[in-house]
């Protein structure tokens, strides 16, 4: 596949992990050029990652499961209507204040039970892999909902770089916690144990359905939206789709997760989206697809797995989804 993609840096196949030195040398470069041919400041600006920048990408094929048939939730919705506690609880606090998240220079760090473990830098990420726009509806516990073109790349693809061993079960992911960048952290009324932690059974990370994302409608993410890379996986509740990882652990035992770890009787590890399992305190049957309004609702119905049974259902047979919720 040719194709060149978004980055300002020049393209050097990262089929390995990028040592730090190299990296930084290939930042000095393009500063140098930039600063050799006048564009100074084109050059700061382009570093400047919290402004969305246009990525290239291949479309899912139309007919797949990765392709949604649904109209599209309009950006500015999905863009202003948002879960990043980090940042406040109010819907709209993550676009009023996750600008202010420092998101280039980018590290991950990806260790655990894998045979290489190690780093991912920002461009490792938007130059490293073949980027994909997937239409997935996202559900959230809160029974709202969207359709949104992610564009990413699958989870599996990442965690091979690093080799799990035969022992992985499971994966943890971390997101940021930089207190002096994220005023929800340092408010009194916080209630989640920061760093804000998700994770996954190792056949669910695996599962192709689940995406690492960068980008969405043809764009790099929003700090609101978890800038530079976060995780959606369409057939589980919003929460499980961390945002701004920093990092991966491929573990034995099932990761401690944020939510359940607050209220485990109405966030479970699993979160798989189940119109037939009740919230403690709501129905799960349907939910309002955004935009919507007292006047002009969007109700919908939800689906089991959120309409990703196909694919996934075969993973949870022979599973109690009322006790494992
Ligand atoms: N990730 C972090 N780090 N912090 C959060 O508060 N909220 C989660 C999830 N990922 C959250 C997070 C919840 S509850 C939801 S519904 C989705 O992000 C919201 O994603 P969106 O704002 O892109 O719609």
């Amino acid at each position: 596949m040719s194709k060149s993609r978004w980055s300002p840096f020049p393209q050097i196949a990262s089929s390995e992990i990028t040592p730090e030195s190299v990296w930084l040398n290939r930042r000095n470069l393009m500063k140098a050029a930039a600063a050799g041919a006048g564009l100074v400041a084109a050059g700061e600006a382009m570093a400047d990652s919290s402004v969305p920048q246009a990525l290239d990408f291949v479309s899912a094929p139309d007919g797949s499961a990765y392709k949604a048939k649904e109209d599209l939730t309009p950006y500015e919705a999905a863009t202003t209507y948002n879960n990043f506690y980090e940042f406040g609880t109010d819907k709209s606090d993550p676009a009023r204040f996750a600008a202010a998240m420092t998101t280039d220079p980018w590290e991950i760090k990806v260790g655990g039970l894998v045979k290489k473990p190690g780093k991912l830098h920002l461009e490792d990420i938007l130059g490293g892999f073949d980027l994909e726009e997937r239409i997935y509806r996202f559900r959230c516990v809160e029974a709202w909902s969207m359709v949104v073109p992610w564009i990413g790349f699958p989870l599996s693809e990442l965690l091979d770089r690093f080799e799990p061993d035969t022992g992985g079960k499971f994966v943890e992911f971390k997101t940021l916690y930089r207190r002096s960048e994220m005023r929800g952290t340092r408010s009194f009324t916080s209630i989640i144990d920061w760093p804000y932690r998700e994770g996954l059974r190792m056949d669910e990370a695996m599962n192709p359905l689940t995406l690492m994302t960068v980008g969405l409608y043809g764009k790099t993410l929003p700090n609101q939206s978890g800038a530079p890379l976060r995780l959606i996986v369409p057939w589980k509740y919003g929460f499980k789709n961390i945002k701004s990882i920093v990092e991966i652990n491929v573990t034995d035992r099932q990761p401690k997760t944020s939510w359940q770890e607050l209220a485990p009787q109405e966030y479970g590890f699993y979160a798989n989206v189940n119109p037939e399992v009740s919230h403690p305190r709501w129905s799960q049957a349907y939910e309002r697809r955004l935009p919507s309004s007292l006047f002009n609702p969007s109700r919908v119905k939800t689906q089991m797995f959120n309409g990703y049974g196909e694919l996934v259902a075969g993973m949870y047979k022979g599973m109690d989804l009322a006790r494992y919720y």
